[in-house]
C-alpha cells in the first residue's frame, strides 16, 4: 500500500491529523519536521538562525529521500516541501499527496511561534499562502479541507486513500510483452 503524503501550509494540521490517520490504519507516522531536527540535534528555529534557510531545505530534500524508500507510512512534511521538485518526485514515487488546506484565519489562531516563517501573523501568512498555494494544488492528488473535527478530517482522508488504492488494484493490466499461452 502506498505511502499518505501531507503537504500544506504550517499549522494546517498535517501532523495532528497525519496521526489520527496513521492510527487509523496502523501506519507509522513520520514528520519530517521532526526527523531533522533529531538528525541536526536542534530545533527548526536554532537551524534557520544558526545555518540559514538554504542549509534548512537541504536537510528537508534529504529527509524527502529517506523517508520515501518507506512503506506503509503517513508522512507530514514541512509547509516548504513543496519548494524544491525533487523532493516532490521522489515522495510522489510510493506516495498518494494530500494537501491539507485550512482557512488561514483558523491556522492565525494556532500557536505557530516555533515557526521561523510565520509566527502567527496574518498578513505573513496570507503572503505565504499566495506564493505557495499554486505549488500546493498542483502537487495535490487530493485536497482536504480541514475545516472539521480531527476524526471527522481523517475519516474523509482515510476514505479517499482507500477508495484511490482500490481503484489501483481493479486496473490491473497484463504487460503487453507477457504471453499467456
Ligand atoms: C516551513 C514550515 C515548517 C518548517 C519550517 C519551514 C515552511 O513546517 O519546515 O519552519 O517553509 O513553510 P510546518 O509546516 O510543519 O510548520
Amino acid at each position: 500500500m502506498k505511502n499518505i503524503v501531507l503537504i500544506g501550509m504550517p499549522g494546517c494540521g498535517k501532523s495532528t491529523v497525519g496521526r489520527q490517520v496513521a492510527k487509523t490504519l496502523g501506519y507509522t507516522v513520520y514528520d519530517t519536521d521532526k526527523m531533522i531536527e533529531q538528525a541536526a540535534g536542534m530545533p527548526i528555529s536554532g537551524i534557520f538562525e544558526e545555518l540559514g534557510e538554504s542549509a534548512f531545505r537541504d536537510m528537508e530534500s534529504a529527509a524527502a529521500r529517506k523517508v520515501a524508500a518507506e512503506n506503509h507510512a503517513v508522512i507530514s512534511c514541512g509547509g516548504g516541501m513543496v519548494l524544491r521538485e525533487e523532493n516532490m518526485t521522489h515522495l510522489r514515487r510510493n506516495g498518494i499527496i494530500f494537501f491539507l488546506d485550512r482557512p488561514l484565519s483558523a491556522i492565525a489562531r494556532a500557536d505557530l511561534s516555533d515557526r521561523p516563517l510565520v509566527q502567527n501573523e496574518l498578513e505573513r501568512l496570507e503572503a505565504l499562502y499566495e506564493q505557495r498555494v499554486a505549488l500546493y494544488r498542483s502537487y495535490a492528488m487530493h485536497i482536504i479541507d480541514n475545516d472539521a473535527s480531527v476524526a471527522e478530517v481523517a475519516a474523509e482522508l482515510v476514505a479517499r486513500y482507500r477508495k484511490e488504492q482500490e481503484d489501483e488494484s481493479t486496473h490491473f493490466e497484463w504487460p503487453e510483452s507477457e504471453s499467456t499461452r
